[in-house]
């Protein structure tokens, strides 16, 4: 293991403190998280982002949230408050919701034995879970590594890599590992509007791990699927349903689309914490609407006429059938994937007894 393999942009210093990505890459600025409302704003702006970094982050915020209760305030009172606050940033990620009811059990069993207990039960809980979602990204990169063959031209979308989890990253640790096992050429980058996360992390991201990359438009998926150039594709998810069905950053279903078209595999890389067993398919994923200025500005500068009306779905939805397999730290999975899904959570749980 080295040094950049480490890296995450999550790191608890006695306090939380977030790499603010919405600065990437011209800036490398650490936000100070001394209040849940910081560390909501955070995630609500993307400051942090990817849905494992989400359910780690809102994590560290219980124990912030904890910390930070008003004078004589019950513990009861002030978990229910933040849990509320961070649970209301981001409506797609299930990693999220994941993470606060996990948290909740712990709070539950050690509340009784006082504040300094349970926040310091909490906070071992939370950096368990960031340990054990490095090892789910290693787990996927191993796994999906397999899938690849001498010379592979990957397209990837959005950004899935350390900054989107613990470390190590899904969809990009997949890249990661395939590259070093010698069998990826290049990775084709979305640049993916209207935020860049494709364009400004993952780029930078593959520049720190010297993985050759070429940046395209979202809307050249299609000459370059057409022409031949891409051997597969892979991205992560937000949230899978019980049916394989994945939502992940708009434009996903469009590159899947196309994928099935050409004949290019395509696979959706995530851990289980991502896989929504509650969900039963795609279409009842909320999907998170932003801000329509994301869409009429760029960076600040307005580019569509004064008011212009505009729609932001920050994801969609691709249908299990486009998708060739699912790459989880349990192996890969695929269709029919509310079997192969089922077997995967049972093989966890076998797992957990021994
Ligand atoms: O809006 P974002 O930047 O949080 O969207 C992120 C994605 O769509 C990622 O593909 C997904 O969260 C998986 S990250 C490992």
């Amino acid at each position: 293991m080295n040094d950049r393999e480490e890296f995450s942009p999550i790191r608890w210093d006695d306090g939380l403190k977030l790499l603010d990505q919405t600065l990437l890459p011209r800036e490398e600025a650490w936000i100070d998280c001394a209040t849940p409302e910081i560390i909501a704003d955070a995630i609500y702006r993307l400051a942090v982002r990817g849905a494992p970094a989400i359910g780690v982050t809102a994590a560290y915020g219980l124990v912030v949230g904890l910390r930070t209760a008003g004078e004589g305030q019950e513990p009861r009172e002030r978990f229910a408050e933040v849990s509320e606050l961070l649970g209301a940033t981001r409506p797609t990620a299930v990693n999220l919701r994941w993470a606060l009811e996990r948290g909740r059990r712990v709070f539950d069993e050690h509340v009784d034995r006082g504040a300094a207990a349970v926040i310091a039960a909490l906070l071992d809980w939370a950096h368990g879970l960031h340990a054990a979602d490095v090892a789910s990204c290693r787990a996927i990169g191993d796994f999906g590594a397999e899938l690849f063959v001498a010379g592979d031209r990957v397209l990837t979308h959005c950004n899935t890599g350390a900054l989107a989890t613990a470390g190590y990253g899904t969809a990009l640790g997949v890249i990661t590992s395939s590259f070093r096992a010698g069998r990826l050429a290049q990775v084709w980058v979305d640049e993916t509007r209207p935020l860049l996360q494709g364009a400004r992390l993952t780029a930078w991201e593959l520049g720190r791990l010297e993985i050759p990359y070429k940046i395209v438009t979202d809307s050249s998926v299609g000459i370059l699927m057409a022409r031949g150039l891409v051997d597969r594709a892979v991205v992560g998810s937000d949230r899978i349903a019980a049916n394989g069905d994945a939502a992940n950053k708009i434009g996903t279903y469009t590159a899947a689309v196309l994928a099935n078209r050409h004949g290019v595999p395509f696979y959706v890389a995530a851990p289980l914490s991502t896989i929504d067993r509650d969900t039963p398919t795609g279409d009842q994923i909320p999907i998170e609407e932003r801000p329509a200025d994301e869409v009429t500005h760029v960076f600040g500068a307005d580019v569509a006429p004064d008011r212009a009306p505009a729609a932001n779905f920050a994801f969609d939805v691709t249908p299990n059938e486009l998708i060739t397999a699912i790459i989880t730290e349990e192996g890969v999975l695929e269709p029919p994937y509310n079997e192969s899904i089922a077997a995967a959570f049972a093989r966890q749980a076998g797992e957990e007894r021994t």
